[in-house]
Parts: structure tokens; C-alpha cells; sequence
């Protein structure tokens, strides 16, 4: 029986994580989780799995929470971190969204425990770091991002240095038929409704600008110690081949299934053997059609500001993520346009002096200077009437 914390279990990876661990209830106790503001979900959460201890970051959904002796109520950052380094603790799930997640993900492996991870923004910002301290502690990393799932299960069938390239499949998000010059017109509500996948807000957003795809290059990077020029993106509008390695004497391995973000959590909790569920099986006469295409870096110019930023090293993916989620947060508040996301990343990477071989420290710091500049390009577009 193994302990485990889910982080963010109120949002879509959380829900759906707290749903898979509910099926092996007989291999995992729900130890713990957390919420930022949906207090009235985390409420059912508890009565439904009896945790030890949860984490509430949102000061006033904390002090309003009506406490019981059963589970202990903790809060902010220091709470998460908390969670993640409890010695009952086995496994650590970040489903938070954000570099908030950042902290925790290094408390967890810090404190020796394996870490599943969704929170791609921990491995955009700090992956080497990561990878370095897991190694050195010897936990695992664990992905949960269907794509670098399934290379990694991909990857099972070949060595290291056979590998030709790894294949990153996008589904294009809800604008990939859309012209070019449309695109600055584009509504926070149809940028919301992704074709494919159920997502918080704003991994939908960047599945829209393609930015998380560019994120998910760099998540690669960390996770699979390769190359930026070993990693393609392939756009794959069904979201059925989840991602591809290619090897050496040509072979092509793909992993296939339904969309469905609840077996690559499975995987990650029990990889790498494979337990029978009832999630749907994948059948392959009901799929018409399977299409691939380069994905359009013009209309799209996301993918390439991530591979530049992967290319500058340093400080620099930390402030490419940290610009991001502030612009994307400003175009949910209708602040700026779509096209305005890219933009302003791009403006304030270009503004940004990169630090090499950053601590921990260093990159908060980065972090924090981008949200800074970010703000500031936004004002002052705002203020010329752009
Ligand atoms: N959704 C997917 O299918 C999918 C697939 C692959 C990877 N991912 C990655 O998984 C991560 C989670 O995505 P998601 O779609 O599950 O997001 P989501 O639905 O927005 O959920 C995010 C979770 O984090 C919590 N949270 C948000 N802001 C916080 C803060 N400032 N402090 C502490 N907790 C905070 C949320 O609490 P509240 O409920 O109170 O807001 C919620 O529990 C992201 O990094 C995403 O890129 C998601």
C-alpha cells in the first residue's frame, strides 16, 4: 500500500488522478491533497478519502474552511511542501498548474519521494535541477503528459543511442485550420473549446497558441536528456498516436490510445507494469482516418520562441513560462489579444539578460523579473492603445 498526494486535486488532472487511485484503492492510500480556491470541491474530496491532511493556498478560501478534528487543514506554499515531505509519504502527483508548482516538486524529491508530474511548468523552468537532484536522491520522475508518456513507454523498446529523433504529436488546438490574420480576432471563449481534450483554462489556451507544445519540447528535453534537434512536433489532429520515437534502422514506434488523460496516469503510478481497467479500449475501425502535418511556425510562432529559449539555456525558459502565464492570464482577462500572447513573451525573453547554470534562487528571481517586464510591455501597450 502506497501513500500518495495529488496537488491540485480539484483541478482536471487532479480529478481524474483522484478517479484512477479510487479504482486501486486496494494499492494506494489517498494520503493528501490540495486546492487554491475551489474549497467547496476539496469539502467532497474529504469526505469521500479521508487524507491525513489537505492544503488550501488561497488565504480566504483557508480561513473560511469549517475544520475537523479527522484531517488536518494546512496552508499556502509552506502547506504544500509540507505534504510532499510527510514521512508516510510514497508518491508525490503535481497537478498544479503554474510555476507554483515548482517548490513543492523540489520538496517532494528533496525529501526523497517519487514525483508524478503534469506540472510541466516545474520541468520548463528548473528541469535540469530536477532531474539533477532526483538522480542524486534516487526517486523517479514520473511523466503524466500523454505525450511524454507515451515516448517513454515508446522508449522501452530500443536503447538511448538508437534513437533517431523523438516525436512530440500535437492535436493543432481549435485554430489550427483557422488564416493567420484571423487570428488576432479570436474570443477567449472560442479559445477555450479545444477540439480534442478537457483541460484547465490555461493549458487550453496554450494548446491554442501552441505554446504548450513548445513547453512539452522543453519538458522532453529534461525528461529524455535529448537534444533540442532530436525533438519534432508533428501535428495529429485525432489525438490518437500520442507521441512517436523514431529509432536508428527506421522503425517508427507509436503509442496509441482513446484521448483520455486517465491511462497515462495509471501508467505513471504503476509504470512500468500495466494493470486492467475499464477505461475504453481503442478501436481502430471507428477511427476513419489518422493525418499528420508540419505544424504552420508562422501562424504558430510559439513552437519556435520555446526552441529558442531552450537553445539561450539558462534563465531564459524560466522567463519564456513566466511571460506566458501572465500573458495568458491577461488575454483570459481580456486584456490583450491572442496574438498578443506570443508577442509579448517574445518581447520580454528578448529583454532578458540570461543567467547560466542558475540555483534555485536564480531562477525564482528570473521568474520574477519576467512577470515584472511582462506587466510592464502590457501597460504600455495598453497605454499607446495597441
Ligand atoms: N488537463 C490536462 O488534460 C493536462 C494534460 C497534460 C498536462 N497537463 C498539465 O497539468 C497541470 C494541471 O493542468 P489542469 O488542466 O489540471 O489545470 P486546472 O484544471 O486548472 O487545475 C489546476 C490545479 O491547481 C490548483 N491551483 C491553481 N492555481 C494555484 C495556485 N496559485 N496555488 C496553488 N494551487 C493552484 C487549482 O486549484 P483550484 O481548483 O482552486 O483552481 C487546481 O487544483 C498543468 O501544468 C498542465 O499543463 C494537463
Amino acid at each position: 500500500m502506497k501513500n500518495v498526494v495529488v496537488l491540485g486535486s480539484t483541478g482536471s488532472i487532479g480529478r481524474n488522478t483522484l478517479s484512477v487511485l479510487s479504482d486501486f484503492a486496494d494499492r494506494f492510500k489517498v494520503f493528501g491533497f490540495s486546492t487554491n480556491t475551489n474549497t467547496d470541491l476539496l469539502q467532497k474530496q474529504i469526505q469521500r478519502f479521508q487524507p491525513q491532511m489537505v492544503a488550501i493556498t488561497d488565504r480566504k478560501g483557508f480561513e473560511a474552511f469549517q475544520k475537523t478534528d479527522e484531517t488536518e487543514i494546512l496552508f499556502g506554499i509552506a502547506g504544500l511542501k509540507k505534504l510532499c515531505s510527510e514521512p508516510e509519504v510514497d508518491l508525490v502527483i503535481n497537478a498544479l498548474v503554474g510555476s507554483v508548482g515548482l517548490l513543492p516538486s523540489f520538496e517532494a524529491v528533496e525529501s526523497g519521494k517519487d514525483l508524478a508530474i503534469a506540472n510541466k511548468e516545474t520541468l520548463v523552468i528548473a528541469g535540469g535541477l530536477l532531474i539533477r537532484k532526483a538522480k542524486e536522491k534516487n526517486v523517479r520522475i514520473l511523466p503524466i503528459d500523454s505525450e511524454h508518456s507515451a515516448i517513454l513507454q515508446c522508449l522501452l523498446t530500443g536503447k538511448k543511442e538508437e534513437v533517431r529523433r523523438l516525436i512530440l504529436t500535437a492535436s493543432g488546438g481549435p485554430f489550427l485550420d483557422r488564416k493567420k490574420e484571423d487570428l488576432k480576432n479570436i474570443k477567449v471563449k472560442e479559445a477555450l473549446s479545444h477540439p480534442t481534450w478537457e483541460m484547465g483554462k490555461k493549458i487550453t489556451v496554450d494548446s491554442a497558441t501552441l505554446m504548450n507544445k513548445g513547453l512539452e519540447v522543453i519538458e522532453a528535453h529534461w525528461l529524455f536528456d535529448m537534444p533540442a534537434d532530436k525533438i519534432r512536433i508533428l501535428i495529429h489532429p485525432q489525438s490518437i498516436i500520442h507521441s512517436m520515437v523514431e529509432f536508428v534502422d527506421g522503425s517508427l514506434i507509436a503509442q496509441m490510445s482513446v484521448p483520455d488523460m486517465k491511462i497515462p496516469i495509471q501508467y505513471a503510478l504503476f509504470c512500468p507494469e500495466r494493470l486492467p481497467t475499464n477505461n475504453r479500449p481503442l478501436d481502430l475501425t471507428q477511427v476513419k482516418n489518422l493525418t499528420f502535418e508540419e505544424p504552420d511556425q508562422e501562424k504558430f510562432p510559439c513552437l519556435e520562441i520555446c526552441y529558442q529559449a531552450l537553445e539561450m539555456g539558462g534563465t531564459a525558459p524560466a522567463v519564456l513560462n513566466a511571460a506566458n502565464e501572465l500573458a495568458v492570464k491577461a488575454f483570459l482577462e481580456e486584456k490583450i489579444s491572442f496574438v498578443d500572447i506570443c508577442e509579448i513573451v517574445t518581447a520580454t525573453l528578448k529583454h532578458h539578460q540570461v543567467m547560466e547554470n542558475p540555483s534555485l534562487d536564480d531562477i525564482l528571481n528570473a521568474d520574477k523579473w519576467s512577470r515584472q517586464e511582462a506587466e510592464r510591455i502590457i501597460n504600455s501597450r495598453s497605454e499607446v492603445g495597441m
